[in-house]
């Protein structure tokens, strides 16, 4: 019997390819979408992944990406920089709807629940788009059965940058699966350095100088009860994990939990 030309031509298809479901654009340097997740990874919240797209050799472009969306979420949300000339983000910045992204379902990564001893307060210290793992622990129920206090300090340089975050904290309170867990415990202290807001300046300052701890009405950093995950630029990260040692904290791994635990943001 003759076979029968399928009507629609295949479209070629990517290794590892996810279909992006929404995207979220909030300043010309910043996005965020969501994709959907295969069946095949498993995640703790706050690890990250490769993402891409294809490049115009042929060959798969990856990055690495923290994942925002928590370990039980269907889909994937990720948190994204537009760098103009950027060889992925100057392309992936124009991802709509059922296109098509690469994810190898391969997470790893430091900031994590588990790489942290037992500790009542939990700090979370991102700057840019450092905020993307948070996004994850925040939705985390464990992160809230784990901790009697999260504090999260997110920094950037004017208030817009902010803005992904702020949505997504402010309404943590009401979210159906975590709002009652989240309680009272959560301490929000966002921050701007180029721009006027309610807190201003960098968070290695504003925890050198006791200005958050005034701000907030808590009690100064004790290794005993504080934990802390940090988020940023390289130079963020050198600078506050200086804060942390001074204040007594160890920093931890995977491998042997401590009382603080370091992921880079992005690569200077
Ligand atoms: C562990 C890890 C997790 C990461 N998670 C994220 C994430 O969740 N979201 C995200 O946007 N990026 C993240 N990055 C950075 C990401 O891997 C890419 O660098 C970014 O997507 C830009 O890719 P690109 O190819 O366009 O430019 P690249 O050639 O990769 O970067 C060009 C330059 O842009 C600047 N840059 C890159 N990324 C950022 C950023 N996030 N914020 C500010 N400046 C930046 C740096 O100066 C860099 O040298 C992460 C990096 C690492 C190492
Ligand atoms: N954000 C923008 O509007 C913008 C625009 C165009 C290009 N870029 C480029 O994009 C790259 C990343 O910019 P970004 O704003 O995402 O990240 P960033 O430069 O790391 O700044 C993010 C926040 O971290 C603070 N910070 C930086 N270094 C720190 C340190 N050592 N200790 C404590 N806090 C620190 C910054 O404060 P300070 O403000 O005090 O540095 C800012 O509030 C840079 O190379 C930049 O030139 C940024």
């Amino acid at each position: 019997m003759d076979q029968i030309a399928p009507a629609v031509k295949a479209t070629p298809t990517l290794p590892d390819a996810q279909t992006v479901t929404s995207v979220t654009h909030y300043t010309d340097r910043l996005f965020a979408f969501r994709c959907t997740r295969p069946l095949s990874l498993r995640f703790r919240s706050g690890e990250f992944v490769m993402i891409g797209l294809l490049g115009d050799n042929g060959k798969p472009l990856l990055r690495a990406y923290s994942i925002a969306s928590p370990s039980w979420d269907e889909e994937l949300e990720f948190y994204s920089i537009k760098v103009p000339d950027g060889p992925l983000t100057s392309r992936l910045q124009h991802i709509q709807p059922g296109d098509q992204i690469i994810l190898r379902p391969k997470p790893v990564g430091t900031l994590v629940l588990d790489a942290l001893l037992p500790g009542k307060r939990l700090w979370m210290l991102a700057t840019g788009t450092g905020i993307a793992p948070f996004a994850s622990l925040l939705r985390d129920p464990e992160t809230w059965e784990k901790y009697e206090q999260v504090v999260v300090m997110h920094t950037c340089r004017e208030q817009a940058e902010l803005t992904y975050g702020r949505n997504l904290i402010e309404a943590l309170p009401d979210d159906p699966l975590i709002g009652e867990l989240v309680g009272d415990k959560l301490l929000y202290y966002p921050a701007t350095t180029r721009e006027d807001g309610k807190y201003t300046g960098r968070i290695t300052d504003n925890l050198s100088s006791g200005k958050v701890f005034a701000d907030l009405g808590i009690a100064l950093l004790d290794p005993a009860t504080d934990r802390a995950m940090v988020c940023g630029s390289l130079a963020f990260n050198l600078d506050i994990k200086k804060v942390l040692e001074n204040a007594g904290l160890n920093e931890g791994a995977n491998s042997s939990p401590a009382e603080y635990v370091v992921e880079k943001a992005f690569v200077d």
